[in-house]
């Protein structure tokens, strides 16, 4: 079968307990999987549990419990978590388990066996939080670990290392050929790390120090290093070595992961699959972080939230809807509380929830709720389906770049549209004149879009759309849950068991085949009745509430002094950006809207427009900040934001004092 999608989440630590920031990458892929099984493809989704290492064998001994029942538990939490927040994996690997052990030992053995490892002794800095030796570049200015603010622990050791820099030239030209890493800029990062020759990779920890870890097959004393073995996890559970099916996942292997992990990702892992002789993976999909404040969302800054609590607050539908349209896919994304409850207010109580609402109820009022058959369709009725489909197409396009919150932005245009629609178009009018005909085919033409929705919006909000669609009886009855044991994933790799997660029956068959079908569901068709599908939230009341639980907590950052570090002030991604176009924004005599070259396009909304002539502008080159979390600015989306000076006597933009490539870095 050539249509097939293997996708993955990392392996989570068992160190720590879900998290939004988990949840996040996890609901992504969740996502992906339902789109492309909408889309015909079998899909293959993995998610599952790093559980070896230092930091696991510290966190169970903290907790005086053995490894193993350490690691039970919180791997069984973690599934716990997907259950409730209803991802649909097909598998979920456990690094203890016994299968994956024998493929780690087996490419140990390999690569042994080629000459790739080498028996060195070695001392420097070994930091514990990222279970390896650091280089002095890893270092600050007080010698802590950058990533862990910890002083690192100066050892010498004997250890099995693994040649990189072998491969260095290989995986340059590698990347520079193919598109493998997705966003591109990620890329150019990963590039950049390897201008420089790469260190040695240490793959082994001796036993007298760590003996929670898989054994080197050729060397007792020995366990490997995590990162090793946990990469190796994606090749685990589709039968690599054993079952030659693994090749045909292998093809279409796509991973996602938060920029933390890059490096092992795009550096060690390519190369540790070059060395087997296996070819690259298919796509790397890297993400940016939630951040509460300023800060990275994690366990060790304490600044977690967790997202079934937020789930049973607000809906798991809801949670999933503002994690993909409030972040743009690669950058990083503050999450806020009141964002959260504006999104589910004005985009799914307001637009959508409003609109299905409004209809279902005429229909029963006026119509028995039976489909109306259909009259004559006028211009505006076609000019509505061409909308909707327009907005679907766009969509559909959208999603495959993991461009979550356009796609969302291009099909809310369409189904705040059919609220216009339905409004010019008045069908109670025509029913008080007695034009039941006319009213009936706006009404037609409206439950059909509203169906399209639900069946496009399925691997976004599955909950829902299989609530409505089930009303508009296009699926055979309410929604239940049945295991997918009986063949969810009709040809999964044949060495794993089926999957233990349960799929709605009723899911297997939808298929995006029926979105551009306008006489589903048919006339004559009763519909059901179904209660508001994105209840209001009352936005006071939860946040007088939130506010009474963060008052009792301690302000832990509250002695912090108010400077950036050097990382912090690294993450804005400022950029010379070449102003092709501008103009006054209509009705806003403060604000000039840019359409700019960086060197991709982008349009930047500024508050410039008291200091500068639009023509002045075009062709000059500015400064703007790139990632900054893109933002509607009266209805007009803005990506970035320009550096500008202002005293007394006005506004001065910033320029290079030379002309620079538009795209080039500024820092
Ligand atoms: N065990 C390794 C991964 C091995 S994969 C072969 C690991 N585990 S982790 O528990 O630390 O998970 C890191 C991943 O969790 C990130 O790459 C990302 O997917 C997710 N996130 C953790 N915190 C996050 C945010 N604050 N924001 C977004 N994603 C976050 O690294």
């Amino acid at each position: 079968m050539d249509k097939r999608f293997y996708i993955t989440t990392p392996i989570y630590y068992v160190n720590s307990l879900p998290h939004l920031g988990h949840a996040y990458t996890t609901i992504v892929a969740d996502t992906l999987a339902r789109f492309y099984r909408l889309q015909g493809y079998e899909v293959f989704f993995l998610t599952g549990t790093d559980e070896h290492g230092d930091k696991i064998a510290k966190a169970a001994e903290a907790q005086g419990k053995t490894p193993k029942q350490f690691v039970d538990e919180i791997a069984n939490t973690f599934k716990e978590t997907w259950d409730k927040l209803g991802i649909h994996y097909s598998y979920f690997i456990r690094t203890t388990s016994d299968k994956h052990k024998r493929v780690v030992q087996h490419v140990l053995q390999t690569l042994f066996d080629k000459g790739e490892f080498y028996l060195d002794e070695y001392e420097g800095n070994y930091c514990f939080g990222c279970e390896r030796f650091l280089t002095p570049k890893e270092l600050d200015e007080k010698g802590l670990c950058k990533d862990h603010k910890a002083p690192p622990v100066y050892l010498r050791e004997k250890n099995y290392f693994f040649n990189l820099e072998k491969y260095r030239a290989w995986l340059k030209d590698y990347l520079s050929k193919n598109e493998v890493i997705y966003p591109s800029f990620y890329r150019e990062e990963v590039l950049n790390l390897i201008e420089e020759p790469l260190p040695p990779l240490c793959i082994s920890r001796p036993k007298t120090r760590l003996s929670w870890g898989i054994e080197l097959p050729f060397d007792k004393d020995y366990v490997t290093y995590v990162w090793f073995d946990a990469l190796l996890n994606y090749l685990t559970v589709i039968g690599y070595p054993d079952d030659p099916s693994w090749q045909d996942y292998w093809a279409n292997s796509h991973h996602l992961i938060a920029k933390d992990i890059l490096r092992p990702h795009a550096v060690y892992f390519p190369i540790m699959l070059k060395a087997l002789e296996i070819p690259m993976y298919k796509k790397l999909f890297v993400h940016g972080y939630w951040l509460m404040g300023s800060l990275k969302m994690s366990k060790s800054l304490g600044n977690i939230v967790s997202p079934l609590e937020l789930s049973q607050t607000f809906g798991v539908d809801q949670v999933r809807y503002y994690l993909l349209r409030d972040m743009a896919f690669g950058y990083d994304a503050e999450f806020s509380l009141p964002n959260l409850i504006n999104r589910i207010n004005a985009d799914l109580a307001n637009d959508y929830g409003n609109l299905v609402n409004r209809t279902l109820s005429f229909l029963e009022r006026n119509f028995d709720g039976t489909i109306p058959p259909w009259g004559e369709l006028t211009l505006e009725d076609r000019e509505f389906r061409e909308k909707v489909e327009r907005g679907i197409i766009r969509y559909l396009e959208e999603f495959p770049r993991l461009n979550f919150h356009t796609a969302l932005e291009e099909l809310w245009q369409a189904i705040r549209f059919a609220n216009v629609y339905i409004d010019r178009e008045a069908p109670w009018t025509r029913v008080k004149e007695g034009n039941y005909q006319r009213a009936g085919t706006v009404l037609r033409n409206i439950i059909s879009a509203i169906k399209s929705f639900a069946l496009a919006l399925y691997p976004v909000l599955p909950n829902s759309s299989l609530t409505l669609l089930s009303a508009l009886s296009v699926l055979p009855s309410t929604p239940s849950l049945i295991s997918s044991s009986t063949s969810v994933i009709p040809s999964s790799p044949s060495v794993i068991p089926s999957s233990p997660s349960v799929i709605p029956s009723e899911a297997r068959n939808l298929s995006f085949k029926d979105l551009f079908n306008w006489d589903l569901p048919a006339s004559g068709t009763k519909i059901k009745r179904c209660g508001p599908l994105f209840p209001r939230v009352d936005e006071e009341k939860i946040l007088k509430e939130e506010q009474k639980v963060e008052a009792k907590k301690e302000p832990e950052l509250k002695d912090e002094p108010q400077y950036i570090t050097i990382d912090e002030f690294r993450r804005i991604d400022l950029r010379v950006a070449k102003v092709l176009f501008a103009e006054k924004v209509a009705g806003a005599d403060r604000l000039l809207r840019l359409e700019v070259s960086c060197p991709e396009k982008r349009q930047v909304v500024a508050g410039i427009a008291e200091y500068y002539e639009p023509q002045e502008l075009i062709g000059k080159e500015i400064i703007i900040v790139a990632n900054l979390k893109p933002a509607k600015i009266k209805g007009i989306v803005s990506e970035g934001m320009l550096l500008a000076a202002k005293d007394a006597d006005g506004l001065a933009i910033i320029i290079p004092e030379k002309e620079k490539e538009p795209g080039a870095k500024v820092g």
